[in-house]
């Protein structure tokens, strides 16, 4: 190597040690410090490079020359845009502050998985033309069997199923009172879906809480037949799985229904390979037609109004949806696990 290669390869090394030393200057002083040791005129590192320029071949002085004024150039530079740094950060009262940084994106919290469900589900029955309803928590054993055709001595209102208060009443055991309440207060037409929280003395296992989501949808109006039933069911389970499914209304018995069914549907889910896979029939909802003896005893005539109802589980319609075996983890709060349902843009920032 020549000696004019060697003085430029020296000073581009002093210039990245100039460099880190200026980027780590603390305050003005440091800065001037590391001004004096590199640009110094006497002692400065890259004069005294320049003071060797005498020993190399005169052709070569230049090319030395201009490569030594590009280094110096590069790290004054560099002090002044330190400097000016600094500056700002006792400006901002000793705070770093670097305006050239992105915003930092607050995290977006998400909907919950059976909130999400909860959600699906009602927008599906408001395009159908119901309105949501509401009720207490806290019921009487008359909204909550009796008014619903279920007598106190049936087992579903046994101490052993239902929390009983202890001044009286109890915790809702499913959202439907709500239809008592919404038929005592309105006349007909009716048509509401009425989601909330109930409560069981169940034990917490995988597929039973003590507490958990219900909603209750009622129809009630002059000629409701069970083709409107079954076409409104058949309809929503079209809207919430897909147009390729299929509905089985299997004959069953709840007190408050009559004829009473349990609503089972038939996905068809297609994979990414193109494949079409039919399941086994899950079952979603318990229905039926609305018992002449509960519109009677909501005060409704049951010579001129017919209607049908239902209930369902959110939860449980998460879980055949997302294929969870567990209901435990809607409890549990695991952001690993509630991060995944970020990518619809409704379950909040993806981890
Ligand atoms: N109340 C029922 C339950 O808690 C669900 C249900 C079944 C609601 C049939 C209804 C119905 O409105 O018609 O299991």
């Amino acid at each position: 190597m020549s000696n004019s290669d060697a003085l430029i390869s020296r000073l581009h090394e002093l210039q990245t040690e100039a460099l880190d030393l200026v980027a780590s200057a603390a305050d003005a002083s440091a800065l001037e410090e590391a001004r004096i040791a590199f640009l110094g005129r006497k002692e400065g590192r890259i004069s005294l490079v320049l003071r060797e320029l005498g020993r190399i071949d005169p052709s070569e002085r230049a090319a030395v020359g201009a490569a030594a004024n590009r280094v110096k150039g590069t790290v004054q530079a560099a002090i002044e845009d330190r400097e000016g740094a600094l500056a700002a950060v006792e400006a901002a009262g000793g705070v770093a502050l670097d305006l050239t940084l992105p915003g930092r994106r607050p995290a977006r919290g998400g909907a919950h998985p059976v909130a999400i469900v909860m959600e699906e589900i009602w927008e599906i029955f408001r395009d159908l033309g119901f309105t949501r309803a509401r009720g207490p928590e806290a019921e009487t054993e008359w909204t909550n069997f009796e008014a619903l055709n279920t007598p106190l001595d049936h087992p579903a209102a046994d101490e052993q199923d239902t929390l009983y208060l202890k001044r009286g009443g109890l915790l809702r055991s499913h959202t439907s009172p709500v239809q008592v309440r919404t038929m005592q207060a309105y006349e007909p037409p009716i048509r509401i879906l009425a989601p909330g929280w109930v409560y069981r003395r169940d034990t917490y296992d995988p597929t039973h809480a003590p507490v958990f989501l219900q909603v209750e949808g009622l129809v009630v109006d002059e000629g409701i037949t069970f083709v409107d039933f079954k076409a409104t069911l058949a309809e929503f389970a079209r809207r919430f799985w897909g147009p390729g499914t299929q509905t089985r209304f299997r004959p069953s018995f709840f007190p408050f229904t009559e004829p009473s069914a349990e609503v089972d549907v038939k996905r068809v889910i297609e994979h990414a390979d193109g494949t079409v896979e039919e399941t086994d029939w899950l079952e979603i909802m318990g229905a039926g037609m609305v018992d002449p003896a509960v519109l009677e005893a909501c005060g409704i005539d049951s010579e001129r109004y017919t209607g049908f109802a239902f209930g369902m589980g959110p939860a449980r319609i998460a879980m055949l949806k997302y294929g969870i075996s567990d209901l435990r983890i809607f409890f549990e709060n695991d952001l690993r696990f509630l991060r995944q349902f970020g990518p619809d843009g409704r379950g909040g920032t993806p981890a």
